[in-house]
């Protein structure tokens, strides 16, 4: 079976437009267990453009959901996870001025400290995730630095979908990487820019287990509403 994680940082993103309580992150990621999410995903970015401290120690608190905390790869981040005890952490890259998160880790650069963060992570009981390009030697140094899991960024591939231009060797790249990862022990998760489309292509690659989908879901809910988006991407994946 595999299993859809709804990010909820858009949520925040429309809350903090008017700097008041309403919408609720907590609520939302309620509201979005009852719909038939398995995960929630939250990113606590450095600058808090999104979600805020407050957010996750409340979403953290609750602990019916299963929390998917992204961070960056820093000890600070690391220390605040360390104090909220998600059950899932996925380290990203970060950057203050991109608008989203643009591209996977450089694993290559940051190998030493990213391992040293898994490890203590681990130690901690937390399931540690990469988030990371569709590219075999990145494939390889998550196996190397001993992470749980990867999830591979699928925003080129997500995209070239959208605008309807010839996918296939991004959609094998995403294979390959899922097949190799799989075969190391990892477990593969996708994520960034799916839509329905985009998703339901990527069900066909049998090692991917987890969808990670926050923009189109909060976007897609204004005109069809949350429980029925995301019972719509339950069914998608299911299939
Ligand atoms: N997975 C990861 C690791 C991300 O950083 C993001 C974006 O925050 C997502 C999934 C969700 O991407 P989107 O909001 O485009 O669905």
């Amino acid at each position: 079976m595999k299993r859809l994680g709804v990010n909820i940082d858009h949520v925040a993103t429309v809350r903090n437009a008017r700097g008041g309580f309403h919408p609720d992150p907590l609520t939302s990621a309620k509201l979005a267990l009852k719909s038939g999410a398995n995960s929630i995903t939250i990113h606590l970015r450095e600058d808090r453009r999104h979600i805020k401290d407050i957010d996750l120690k409340k979403i953290s608190s609750y602990k019916k959901i299963l929390l998917n905390l992204e961070i960056g790869a820093n000890f600070d981040m690391l220390k605040i996870a360390l104090k909220n005890k998600p059950n899932y952490v996925c380290i990203v890259p970060e950057k203050r001025k991109e608008i989203t998160t643009e591209g996977g880790l450089n694993l290559k650069k940051n190998k030493n400290k990213i391992k040293k963060i898994l490890k203590s992570l681990k130690n901690n009981n937390i399931r540690t995730s990469l988030f990371i390009n569709p590219n075999i030697n990145d494939v390889k140094i998550s196996h190397q630095i001993n992470t749980d899991c990867i999830e591979i960024h699928t925003g080129k591939f997500s995209e070239l979908v959208k605008s309807n231009k010839n996918y296939l060797n991004e959609f094998n790249r995403i294979k390959k990487c899922s097949k190799l990862a799989k075969s190391l022990g990892l477990e593969v998760h996708a994520g960034h820019g799916l839509d329905y489309r985009s998703t339901k292509l990527l069900t066909k690659i049998f090692e991917i287990k987890e969808f990670n989908i926050g923009h189109f879901i909060i976007g897609e809910a204004i005109f069809n509403g949350f429980k029925k988006v995301i019972n719509n991407f339950k069914k998608i994946i299911k299939k």
